[in-house]
């Protein structure tokens, strides 16, 4: 139908005889001459109709926005001083000797380039929306970053296997989406939440280097960088350790990063154990763009009249911790209440601060809380914050996941409020992940990775002793502050399983119900083995430079779990619902 596409005109220059063919983007009248500029997937060419060629002129006047055209003409250079440079085919034109209108369009619920157009309406319309430069850009990216990955993984002699949809719970938590069966009364298949256990399974199988594209499906609470159905890039394999996974991870992310956006990372990628992360930053997904660090004072303060202070001092779960804020003397009352304000959400009791507009003097130093501080003690907290005249020094004293938690949030918001951020792509793994916390609403152990999660050597010893502070062989891969990849060392062994979920109280009964398959499969010579799992929505996200998984997922969710395209989730047929032994107790208004 087309002989070319509108990219390759300016290649081939003037006078050259063409057939285009796309979506009229806008068509405008300048005094009797009529101008359409036609889309297609490789970008746009503006298309001149000159009133003396009768019939295709007056089929240029039929046209409108998003009508589908096949153009037939000549390429000409544009009048000078009329070249649009941020086109790549600006400096060209196509006089039109012929065109077909392939299709008509009914006028578009909102415009291409309108800005602001809700989200709802959006998904509603995504097709079109799709059309839009910026998201098919987006989309664009996203193929270059997955097919890199492939390539990558292919050149290593890694093989693609895919995983069953319809299947049992898998372990990494979240609630499930569940299945029903017809053939099965009563019974439910859940979707995947990763290919955790088949790939393990693989393994057990000899194919020692598996990958996966794939989806993967959680009930959770969707934020801007979660999704139900989410995809990941899947990775298993066999006698590597974690030294070795990492590296090939990180050469994989280079590559990747080097397809979608032209970067070129430099390797080896920083690390940061999980407790140096905390300590720093509160956070295990720091974002390293951001220079603010805590600086703990709790030895400082153990034995200050202030109790807010001194109390979690010395308390052995407790910390102190100062966010020293460049510059931060000239925050308003308000914007110190506000900050204040928003650190309670993450459970602080409140914001202390000092504002040092002298840190050589007492005088210089403003704050509510001098008068429960003796002054070699403030001399010396401003000292170890580094703080310089001008600056604010926040407090934060509470429980260290308290702590951690406001802290971090503060931390976060600091730097983007006052544009500390730093340009580019800061990457790091954190390592050394605790391999179980303890709950204390269940009183009980859990698997902070999942239980299959192997510890580190060195810490064996200690799942007997003090469980709470073995680390695991689990590492994350965090960009700009999101956590877009993890992975871990499995446990190959049937005995150390079996401490694990004695560990994790997961009892003999249960643990055969649940994972009985896999522990079945460890008993057959199963290899040392291990892997990872990329978020590829995340990753695809930061890299074209959005805050929303949804504008690099082609037909995604709302917030509230549905889709407005397809309106599902949807009511079934009382038919339907008969053959799955189903009955639904909710009235449906
Ligand atoms: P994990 O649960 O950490 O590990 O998931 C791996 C990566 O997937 C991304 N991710 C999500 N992206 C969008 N929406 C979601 N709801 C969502 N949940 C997770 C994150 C995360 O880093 N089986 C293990 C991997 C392994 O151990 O090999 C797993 O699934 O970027
Ligand atoms: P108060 O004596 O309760 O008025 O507190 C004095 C100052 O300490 C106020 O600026 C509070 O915001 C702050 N503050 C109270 N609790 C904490 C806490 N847990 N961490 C940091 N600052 C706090």
């Amino acid at each position: 139908m087309r002989t070319h596409l509108t990219r390759e005109l300016a290649a081939l220059g003037v006078g050259a005889q063409v057939t285009v063919c796309g979506w009229a983007q806008r068509r405008r009248d300048h005094g009797g001459i009529l101008f359409i500029d036609l889309r297609d997937r490789t970008g746009i060419i503006q298309i001149v109709c000159d009133p003396v060629r009768e019939g295709t002129f007056a089929r240029a006047e039929e046209v409108r926005s998003e009508y589908v055209l096949s153009v037939t003409g000549v390429v000409r250079l544009r009048p000078p001083g009329t070249e649009n440079e941020a086109l790549p085919t600006g400096a060209f034109e196509l006089e039109a000797t012929d065109i077909v209108i392939l299709n008509h369009s009914d006028i578009l619920p909102f415009q291409l380039d309108e800005p602001g157009v809700g989200e709802a309406v959006r998904l509603k319309y995504r097709y079109l929306d799709l059309r839009r430069p910026q998201m098919r850009d987006n989309f664009l990216l996203r193929h270059r970053l997955i097919r890199a990955a492939r390539r990558f993984l292919e050149d290593q002699e890694f093989t693609e296997i895919e995983t069953p949809i319809l299947t049992r719970s898998t372990p990494e938590g979240a609630r499930d989406y569940l299945v029903p069966s017809r053939t099965q009364a009563g019974e439910f298949f859940a979707l995947p939440q990763s290919p955790q256990l088949f790939k393990q399974m693989l393994m057990v199988a000899g194919f020692e280097r598996y990958y996966q594209v794939t989806r993967c499906f959680r009930d959770e609470d969707l934020r801007a960088d979660r999704q139900p159905e989410f995809t990941q890039l899947d990775i298993e394999t066999s006698f590597l350790d974690q030294e070795a996974i990492l590296s090939l991870a990180e050469t994989l992310v280079q590559a990747v990063v080097r397809a979608a956006i032209g970067v070129e990372l430099p390797l080896p990628l920083p690390r940061l154990t999980y407790a140096e992360a905390m300590r720093r930053f509160g956070s295990d997904k720091p974002d390293l763009r951001n220079p603010l660090e805590f600086v703990d004072i709790s030895d400082l303060v153990r034995d200050v009249a202030f109790q807010v202070f001194s109390a979690p001092a010395q308390d052995p779960k407790g910390r102190v911790v100062v966010l020293r804020v460049p510059g931060g003397a000239d925050l308003s009352r308000k914007a110190i209440d506000d900050y204040t304000t928003y650190v309670a959400g993450f459970g602080a009791k409140g914001l202390a601060y000092i504002k040092v507009n002298d840190p050589s003097s007492e005088g210089g130093l403003q704050s509510p809380i001098l008068k429960f501080l003796t002054g070699p003690v403030v001399r010396e907290i401003v000292a170890r914050s580094g703080a310089a005249a001008g600056d604010l020094l926040f407090f934060g004293a509470d429980r260290a996941p308290i702590v951690n938690d406001a802290m971090g949030a503060l931390r976060v918001r600091l730097g983007i409020d006052r544009g500390l951020l730093a340009d580019g792509w800061r990457l790091t793994w954190v390592v050394d992940f605790p391999l179980l916390e303890y709950d204390e609403a269940s009183r009980r152990f859990q698997a902070v990775h999942h239980p299959f999660t192997a510890p580190k050597g060195e810490d064996w010893e200690r799942l007997v002793t003090d469980p709470g502070a073995v680390r695991a062989q689990a590492y994350d891969l965090v960009l700009n502050g999101t956590e877009v990849g993890g992975g871990s060392i499995r446990i190959h062994s049937r005995p150390m399983q079996e401490q694990i979920f004695a560990l994790l109280g997961i009892q003999e009964a249960e643990a055969r119900e649940k994972f009985g398959f896999l522990l079945d499969a460890l008993r057959f010579g199963a290899p040392p083995h291990g892997g990872l799992a990329f978020g590829i929505d995340r990753l695809t996200a930061l890299l074209a430079g959005t805050d929303s998984i949804r504008d690099v997922i082609a037909f995604p969710k709302t917030q509230k779990a549905t889709c407005p395209l397809t309106e599902a989730p949807s009511v079934v047929s009382p038919h339907q619902l008969a053959e799955l032994h189903l009955r639904v107790d909710v009235p449906k208004v």
